[in-house]
């Protein structure tokens, strides 16, 4: 994590500001972030502070944050046959959702950020700045981060949850989100974060599958039907958390009616 990320840092509790230990390096390879107010502390290991212990984790986001540990390697084959499955060029697919941001050069935070899938439709845009990416699960943070390497990107990652961020308020001039939330224990509190974290006019952008994206997904997804005790509520795009004060809220059909997109603007 590059130094000057600490300013941006809060803790994922309280939201005070964090207090680091550990190497002088830069970028951050190894120490300790402490929080004063509450008392808590966050290991930084190989460079990914650690907001979340996963042991700790509950419900689905024990199950899904398991699950994309075990299954990481595979992630990015995935994307590319699912987006074959339905009939679209991968690229085509993701821009119709990243197009959408519009940070006017500054930084961009992708909340379960995976193995860095949609990285190559951000960066070296000429309106994105930094990027920043965050994720429940060590193995898609780690394949996210050889990634990252390989290309020579320099995007910091964070080990946490997306129900509760561990940034200061107001620091992101877009946020986006694809794929996780319909099965996030609490998408109230994911949808209020991503919009505690963005700055006054920035765009924030969510997308999901759809119920019929869900359906593919338990054909083909050994284990995904027994996630849900083989009771799965229907998938609805979750408009009606997005606060009414919210401005240009809108949703739209991605990926070919297999994807649904929320989008709006923080007043
Ligand atoms: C379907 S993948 C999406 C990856 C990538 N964003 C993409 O566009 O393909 C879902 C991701 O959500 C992450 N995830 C699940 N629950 C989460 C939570 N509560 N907070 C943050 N990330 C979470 C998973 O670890 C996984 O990387
Ligand atoms: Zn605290």
């Amino acid at each position: 994590m590059k130094r000057s990320t600490l300013s941006l840092l809060a803790c994922p509790t309280c939201h005070g500001q964090l207090i680091f230990s550990g190497t002088d390096d830069d970028p951050l390879r190894a120490g300790r972030l402490a929080c004063p107010a509450c008392d808590r502390h966050f290991p930084i290991v190989d460079r990914i502070p650690h907001f979340i212990a996963p042991e700790q984790l509950t419900g689905f986001n024990r199950r899904f944050s398991r699950m994309y540990d075990l299954t990481s390697w595979g992630y990015r084959a995935f994307s590319k046959i699912a987006f074959a499955f339905i009939g679209m060029d991968e690229e085509t697919g993701r821009r119709e959702i990243t197009d959408r941001l519009d940070p006017r050069g500054g930084r961009v935070l992708e909340v379960s950020i995976g193995p860095g899938v949609n990285l190559p439709y951000l960066m070296n845009r000429p309106d994105v700045g930094e990027v920043f990416g965050l994720d429940i699960s060590l193995g898609q943070l780690k394949n996210c981060q050889r990634y990252v390497a390989k290309k020579g990107w320099g995007v910091d990652l964070f080990l946490g949850n997306g129900e509760r961020l561990p940034f200061q308020n107001e620091s992101f001039d877009g946020v986006i989100h694809v794929g996780g939330i319909n099965f996030f224990n609490d998408k109230k509190s994911a949808i209020e974060e991503m919009i505690r974290v963005a700055k006054p006019g920035a765009r924030i952008l969510i997308g999901d599958e759809t119920e019929k994206g869900a359906k593919a997904y338990e054909k083909v997804i050994p284990g995904f039907m027994k996630s849900f005790g083989g009771d799965r509520a229907t998938v609805v795009a979750p408009i009606d958390l997005v606060p009414a004060s919210m401005l240009e809220t809108r949703v739209f059909d991605a990926w070919k009616g297999w994807f649904y997109c929320i989008e709006f603007r923080r007043p």
